[in-house]
């Protein structure tokens, strides 16, 4: 719902493919979806990482740095959750209409939420990558200590212990962290992008 009224679109000159072809390379959401622990921040950092030294631009939105800003004013309620990913949709769409490929590292949870991006952007500018890990193994890694904290009690809400996780029904790339070590999850993206046309296969 958009509440304001009276407001009018003012097209550029410089278009979405002007942007692309001065970068030399599509644009396009990368969207990490997965348990906390099972590696999205590892491997979007390693995949920009690897990205960026090909001459790829790139950017990076991470779960806990946005909402340290553009959304310190939510929480982890199924509504402020829903909040949280519609507001990353439409920042990652202005940065793929800015000529990016937008990495993003959201546990986002919902299917309806993922799908909601999908459909602000074109059908081949959102790449799902569901990085799964048994929750066993999340539960081992625990790099922040938060299935610990929750396990007391001292985290409600907690995705894969008292919150849901809807595995992706349509990713576009599903990586076992289980098996794949973080290179090869990053060889397994980079390859997507060169057999599909996003990055020139010399690359
Ligand atoms: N094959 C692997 N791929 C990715 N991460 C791995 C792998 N094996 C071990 N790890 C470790 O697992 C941890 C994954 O943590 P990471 O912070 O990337 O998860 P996350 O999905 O971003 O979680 P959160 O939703 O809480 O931000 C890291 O400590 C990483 O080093
Ligand atoms: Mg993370």
């Amino acid at each position: 719902m958009t509440k304001a009224k009276n407001i009018v679109w003012h097209e550029s000159e410089v278009t979405k493919r002007d942007r692309q072809e001065a970068k030399g390379h599509k644009s396009a959401i990368l969207w990490f979806t997965g348990l906390s622990g099972s590696g999205k921040s590892t491997i979007s950092a390693a995949l920009e990482t690897a990205l960026h030294s090909k001459g790829v631009h790139t950017y990076r939105l991470d779960g806990d740095n946005v909402r340290h800003g553009l959304n310190k004013n939510l929480g982890f309620s199924p509504d402020d959750r829903s909040e949280n990913i519609r507001r990353i949709g439409e920042v990652a769409k202005l940065m793929v209409d800015a000529g990016l490929f937008t990495l993003t590292a959201f546990i986002s949870p919902y299917q309806e939420d993922r799908d909601q991006v999908r459909e602000i952007v074109d059908a081949d500018e959102f790449i799902e990558v569901y990085v799964k890990a048994s929750l066993e193994t999340c539960e081992e890694r625990d790099p922040k200590g938060l299935y610990k904290k929750a396990r007391l009690g001292e985290i409600k809400d907690f995705t894969g212990i008292d919150a849901p996780y809807e595995e992706p029904v349509n990713a576009e790339i599903s990586i076992d962290t289980n098996q794949l070590s973080i290179e090869e999850s990053v060889e397994v993206i980079i390859s997507y992008l060169k057999e599909n046309n996003y990055i020139k296969k010399s690359q």
